[in-house]
């Protein structure tokens, strides 16, 4: 395909517009190709290094904003952090407790991983101010979830409703352990009460309703700490004061990126075939793998290893025709970030698909029930928006016209791949927001389409 078919149209803001011309049938798609680094355990990779005792060296660092904005917090805080690029970056570490009170806000831009993970080590602090604010998206999401606990261990936390929303004002103190039963599975909140909990004496514990991503789990161990995991009960403590030494962090492509490429190549024209390769298949992130299987979908996972603590693989994925299936319970809080993109695979498959369970998304970077719902209706699809998901009836050919990411880069992705198998032309209004998570996303649209 040639690229003038996928265009990007920069506005006077420097808001972008992808303007995607479709097939006149489904698209051929064919290739090899690779994903950017894993957005949760980069930032977990430059936190730990700041904190750490001596050098952290990362290996596949994902160079997305979001990313980008933990680097320039923890620079904030003093650690001392070398040009962020994807072969290698050097983090010199200032030592647990060592963080030194910036002279100005801390700014998480876009990524509600920074924000609630900084809060945790933020507040553990004793003796220093803090600040710290957002993007528009960032600074209407929920704090409570970690502000609540960490005022449980005796955390100072300020900021609109009860400290709910940032900006927010934190005065670190010497926190208590607590034993912390989280009313939702998110990794977000436990890696922040592990986190508080590293400089905390005694035993923090986080017990969670369902498991969560493991990754701050892997990689606290691998830098010293001493961790106790019940995975029978979703529990897991951290015994501080910790001490963590640097270490050497290689960061696997994110399977939450691979997705948008194993979705496009499920509902391709027959005899499409894609190979992504070097994919973090971490069990607690891999439910799109066992929601596109439930599906129908031809995945194949090649070249199993694991790499720097964490299990990675190649993934060939073939067309097929897929089928709509339910996806609810313990299995959402594994593919929480792939639902929009699994949104897509259900309008293109035959039958109904129920994503239930999934309220969580509605606090996401945008509503990414109703942002989903709305948009891929707009373009034909049958989407009726639940209070916690979404019924999908599939099978309705889809026709481009002018849709809204609502700035979400997830949402701006899921509807470029929509878009490539619709008939006419979509414009995705805000499609600069894919950079937060996968800056070369366009180009690999361009490299991979052809028809
Ligand atoms: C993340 C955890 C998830 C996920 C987010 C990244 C992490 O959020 O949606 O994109 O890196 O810990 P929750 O913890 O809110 O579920």
């Amino acid at each position: 395909m040639s690229s003038s078919v996928i265009a990007v149209e920069t506005k006077e803001n420097f808001s972008q517009n992808l303007v995607i011309q479709g097939p006149t049938s489904k698209p051929f798609l064919q290739g090899r190709i690779r994903v950017p680094g894993d957005k949760s355990i980069s930032h977990r990779a430059l936190m730990l290094g700041a904190i750490a005792q001596g050098q952290t060296h990362i290996e596949g660092l994902l160079l997305g904003e979001d990313p980008r904005s933990t680097a320039s917090c923890f620079q904030a805080l003093g650690a001392e952090i070398s040009p962020l690029n994807a072969q290698s970056v050097q983090v010199k570490g200032i030592g647990l407790g060592y963080l030194q009170e910036p002279a100005d806000v801390l700014n998480a831009g876009n990524s509600g991983t920074t924000m609630r993970l900084m809060l945790g080590l933020l507040a553990s602090h004793p003796g220093r101010f803090f600040t710290i604010t957002g993007d528009n998206s960032l600074r209407s999401r929920p704090m409570s979830r970690v502000v609540k606990p960490l005022q449980q261990m005796g955390g100072q936390i300020w900021g609109r409703q009860d400290g709910s929303f940032a900006p927010l004002a934190v005065k670190g103190q010497k926190l208590k352990a607590i034993h912390y039963h989280s009313p939702i599975a998110s990794a977000q909140v436990k890696s922040c009460i592990l986190l508080a909990g590293l400089m905390t004496e005694g035993k923090t514990t986080v017990i969670e309703p369902a498991v969560s991503r493991d990754h701050s789990e892997r990689m606290l161990k691998a830098f010293g700490a001493k961790l106790d995991i019940d995975p029978e009960n979703h529990s897991v403590s951290v015994t501080g004061p910790a001490q963590l030494v640097g270490q050497t962090v290689i960061v696997p492509g994110d399977i939450s990126s691979a997705a948008f490429w194993l979705v496009a190549a499920a509902i391709a024209e027959a005899g499409s075939e894609l190979v992504i390769e070097n994919v973090g298949v971490n069990p607690t992130r891999t439910g799109i793998l066992e929601a596109l299987a439930m599906m129908g979908a031809d995945i194949q996972r090649e070249n199993e290893r694991e790499v720097a603590g964490e299990p990675v693989a190649d993934l060939r994925v073939r067309s097929s025709n897929l089928q709509g299936c339910t996806v609810s319970g313990e299995l959402i809080p594994r593919l929480i970030d792939e639902i929009p993109i699994l949104t897509v695979a259900a309008v293109f498959a035959k039958g109904t698909t129920v994503i239930k369970d999934a309220a969580e998304l509605r606090v996401k970077e945008s509503d990414r029930i109703a942002v989903m719902a709305q948009q891929l209706n707009k373009m034909g699809a049958k989407v009726i928006e639940l209070p916690d998901g979404m019924e999908i009836t599939g099978g309705t050919p889809l026709v481009g016209t002018d849709v809204d990411s609502y700035a979400d880069h997830r949402v701006a992705m899921s509807l470029a791949i929509a878009a490539i198998c619709s008939t006419g032309t979509t414009t995705i209004r805000d499609a600069q927001a894919a950079a937060v998570s996968y800056p070369d996303f366009i180009s690999t649209l361009q490299q991979i389409c052809q028809f």
